[in-house]
């Protein structure tokens, strides 16, 4: 059995974890919203205002910390102003990025928010450059966030709402350089400026405006963005434009041509996804290396707000709707994207995983009234804790957990710690599909009370949760850690991941 060492210096406490490295992603996408989070007041499945409860009550116990909306390349064709207002009155639209179905706008900026206070989440609003206006962005964020009297507050009054909303995170734009406009990096660049002067701080609330940025390895589009959008240097005050800058990276096993099934993969594949996941910590490596240039007091975020694995969508499904199964391979996939995140909280302020809902990498799946969490549901969950903690140095030897895949060579553990009010937690992947592996955690400055270890794994890595077998794919306690000389042990089986939280003493 391979064997592999963690060491954990408790003692080194590294750069915050930011929650909203755990943030989601909500676009007007197949049945994402619609049949998703909105079934509407008259549904049978039970609801407030409209919103499902399930889902609320679901999510809630991830602790989500904030939700992007409405898109995506969604986000590009929409106009605030045709979703306000009384529903039936709403003007519909054709959404021809997603399956070219009717949009009726009957969730909009209200429903949105009402969302958001639901499930205790921030919202991250993306708001429309490509086929939108300055004045229409500029008033949206008047109608959502000013107090007093206006024309923009005058409005959202009528429409129900006297308080202004707490509104911090705003996107400018969504993948100019493709469906959000097909524009050259230094033009985006100049309309990201332009936009933002114009999406104003009123009264007490302040804006996090986030640039759309480059897709994966794209690092000359970060460094026009961050040479044109930054000021550093330019006059004796540095001030920035922007206070977040944005990446998009999808885990794909092979070409966009070919992505395959999501449930019905070899060995082979599943490896190519696991190197394909891995592959984001030289992605964010490579954006921060160019963000640091202009930046190097790291007041610029960088804002991961599209990641996941990406498959054909469900035979038989609408293609524009991208529904997808989820399993083991699924949630492998995201605890070393956490890994990787902790990795690099110092320069990584969020991350939004493509699609909280019935499309992409989603935490839930519905059908009717029944409801599903997917095995990467549960790797939020186990790893919640991580959220607003303080990272801790970790170092992996694992010179006999490898395989060669291909050319490259995949390590197949991977870890991450950290420490918040006293206590540690420690995530473990064995990404191994048939090789059990032991881990030692070396544990350096300090020791750990009684450890209590929860583990999710399967029969195979196709496994996957359904409405006839929902949990399949569960978390369940976890005893075989054991205590050794300087530390702890315990065997991780094939294709597992595993956390383990302990008190600091
Ligand atoms: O998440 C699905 C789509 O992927 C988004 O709409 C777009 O931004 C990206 O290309």
């Amino acid at each position: 059995m391979p064997n592999a060492t963690v060491v954990v210096n408790l003692d080194i406490e590294g750069p915050a974890i930011s929650r909203h490295l755990y943030g989601h992603f909500a676009e007007h996408l197949g049945r994402c919203v619609y049949g998703g989070f909105w079934v509407g007041e008259d549904s049978e499945i039970p609801n407030e205002g409209g919103i499902r409860l399930d889902v609320v009550e679901a999510l809630r116990a991830l602790n989500i910390p904030n939700l992007r909306w409405p898109g995506g390349c969604f986000a590009d064709e929409y106009h605030w102003r045709d979703g306000v207002g009384p529903r039936e009155e709403r003007p519909r639209m054709v959404n021809t990025h997603w399956g070219n179905v009717e949009e009726n706008n009957h969730f909009g900026t209200h429903e949105f928010m009402a969302l958001c206070e639901l499930l205790g989440a921030e919202p991250y609003i993306s708001g429309n450059v490509g086929s939108g206006t300055v004045r229409e962005m500029s008033e949206w964020v008047e109608y959502l966030t000013r107090d007093g009297d206006s024309p923009m507050v005058r409005l959202r009054k009528a429409n129900g709402r006297e308080e202004p909303w707490k509104v911090t995170y705003w996107g400018i734009g969504n993948e100019t350089w493709g469906c959000g406009g097909n524009m050259r990096a230094e033009y985006s660049a100049d309309l990201a400026r332009q936009y933002a002067t114009y999406c104003r701080d009123h009264g007490e609330n302040k804006l996090y405006r986030i640039a759309s940025g480059a897709s994966d390895a794209d690092y000359k589009w970060t460094e026009t963005l961050m040479r044109q959008i930054s000021c550093f240097g330019c006059d004796a005050t540095p001030r920035n434009f922007f206070q977040g800058v944005s990446v998009h990276y999808y885990t794909l096993a092979g070409p966009w041509e070919a992505k395959g099934s999501s449930t019905d993969f070899d060995t082979d594949t599943y490896y190519r996804t696991m190197l394909a996941a891995r592959r984001i910590d030289d992605i964010l490596t490579g954006h921060s290396t160019v963000m640091d240039i202009y930046d190097r007091g790291r007041t610029v975020g960088l804002i991961l707000d599209e990641w996941g694995t990406w498959w054909d969508v469900e035979p038989g499904t609408n293609p524009g709707f991208l529904f997808q199964q989820n399993t083991m391979r699924d949630a492998l996939v995201a605890s070393t994207h956490f890994d990787i995140f902790h990795k690099h909280a110092a320069r990584l302020h969020m991350a939004n995983i493509a699609q909280t809902v019935n499309v992409l990498q989603a935490m839930i799946l519905t059908d009717g009234d029944q409801l599903v969490l997917t095995p990467t549901y549960h790797v939020f969950e186990m790893n919640k804790d991580h959220q607003d903690a303080a990272s801790l140095a970790v170092h992996l030897k694992a010179d006999e957990a490898r395989r060669t895949v291909g050319d490259a060579e995949l390590i197949t553990v991977s870890a991450s710690a950290s420490v918040k009010n006293g206590k540690v937690l420690v995530s473990l992947s064995n990404l191994d599909a048939d090789e059990p592996a032991e881990v030692t955690l070396d544990l350096r400055g300090g020791t750990l009370g009684d450890p209590v270890a929860r583990l999710l794994t399967a029969g195979r890595v196709q496994d996957h949760n359904a409405p006839e077998a929902p949990e399949t794919v569960t978390p369940r306690p976890f005893d075989g850690v054991k205590p050794v000389d300087g530390g702890l042990t315990l065997t991780l089986p094939p294709h597992s991941f595993l956390t383990l939280q302990a008190p600091l003493r």
